[in-house]
């Protein structure tokens, strides 16, 4: 099949590849501009990204926002998707097998909108696009050529929720990333 926004939306809304299909409200397919310089991929939909079909938008997303705002960047100017299309069972982490099964979702997005970088919110995602023995502790904030892509992984926002202190490195690796964002768009 052809390679669409709409072929791919549909299948994806439709999917029953693994058991999450099974307890999610919607699927959370993805939001934004979909010629973005600039995506982000989470790790999986919670309880108001299921209720609401759309990602980043409960407690983790709203702080999300936030440094978005405070570093310069605008939510409708980028792309957002996840790892999981559908959320797990009461926020338990992803399985291997149902990333497995939904990463080909992730990378016929990451094909359609071509960004020039692409930023992993927290581990789980860093683990699975930039290296499987990444370490975000050490390595939030770091550039890694991958490819056509420039990528990096900050933390979480869910992680700053339970851990503040991290706030500051968080504010510092976003602003890089709105820096390395102007840099290769030329602003
Ligand atoms: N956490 C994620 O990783 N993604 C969301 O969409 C919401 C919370």
């Amino acid at each position: 099949m052809e390679l669409t926004w709409d072929n791919l939306e549909n299948e994806c809304k439709s999917c029953t590849r693994c058991e999450l299909c099974g307890t999610r409200t919607n699927v959370v397919f993805g939001c934004g501009n979909r010629n973005a310089d600039l995506m982000f991929v989470g790790e999986a939909p919670g309880e108001s990204e299921d209720l609401s079909g759309i990602p980043f938008v409960g407690r983790a997303g709203r702080l999300f926002d936030r440094y978005l705002e405070v570093v310069g960047i605008q939510r409708e100017s980028v792309y957002i998707a996840n790892m999981l299309k559908c959320r797990p069972p009461k926020n338990r982490d992803p399985k291997p097998e149902e990333q497995d099964l939904c990463i080909e979702y992730l990378r016929a997005q990451v094909k359609l909108v071509k960004p020039k970088l692409i930023v992993c919110l927290g581990r789980i995602s860093a683990m699975r696009l930039i290296r499987n023995d990444f370490k975000i502790t050490k390595e939030h904030g770091v550039w890694f050529d991958k490819g056509d892509y420039r990528m990096c992984a900050v933390y979480h926002p869910s992680l700053l929720l339970r851990d503040p202190r991290k706030k500051t490195e968080m504010l510092e690796d976003m602003k890089a990333v709105k820096a390395e964002l102007d840099r290769l768009t030329e602003k």
